[in-house]
């Protein structure tokens, strides 16, 4: 991915992070899809009383990107902060991003710092996804 695209989506994941909605866990997470040709789609954990009703930041930010109709989904930047350490995303989210691009790049960033903590393949994390293609 383009340098400046990269810069540009942390940037945004971080700064997004502070419109989560957490205040149960009060654990804000920041996502920012970015597609192939490099537009950008923002979203944070959006917490409910009933718990269970709950959406993660990434899901938030895909289904912002395929309501607008992109699909080619490149990567996910995740920002947020625990004890020190950005966090990976958790299983459903894994398995919901796979269904785009199994292959795309999870960029890891610390929301204190604004720092890459860590870059991957989705499929390093989440190898042999459910599909039925
Ligand atoms: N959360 C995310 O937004 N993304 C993840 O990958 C892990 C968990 C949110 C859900 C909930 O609002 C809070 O973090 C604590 O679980």
């Amino acid at each position: 991915m383009d340098r400046k695209i990269l810069d540009q989506a942390v940037r945004k994941a971080v700064e997004i992070r502070n419109n989560a909605h957490a205040p149960y866990s009060k654990f804000k997470v920041g996502a920012v899809i970015v597609t192939g040709s490099g537009e950008m789609f923002a979203g944070v954990n959006v917490e409910n009383s009933s718990y269970g009703a709950t959406v993660c930041a990434e899901r938030t930010a895909l289904f912002s990107a395929v309501t607008q109709g992109r699909k080619d989904i490149e990567a996910v930047i995740i920002a947020s902060e625990l004890e020190g350490k950005a966090v990976f995303p958790c299983g459903m989210c894994r398995q919901v991003l796979a269904d785009f691009n199994p292959e795309m790049r999870v960029i890891l960033v610390n929301a204190v710092t604004g720092l890459i903590e860590k870059e991957m393949s989705l499929s390093e994390i989440f190898p042999e996804h459910f599909t039925l293609r």
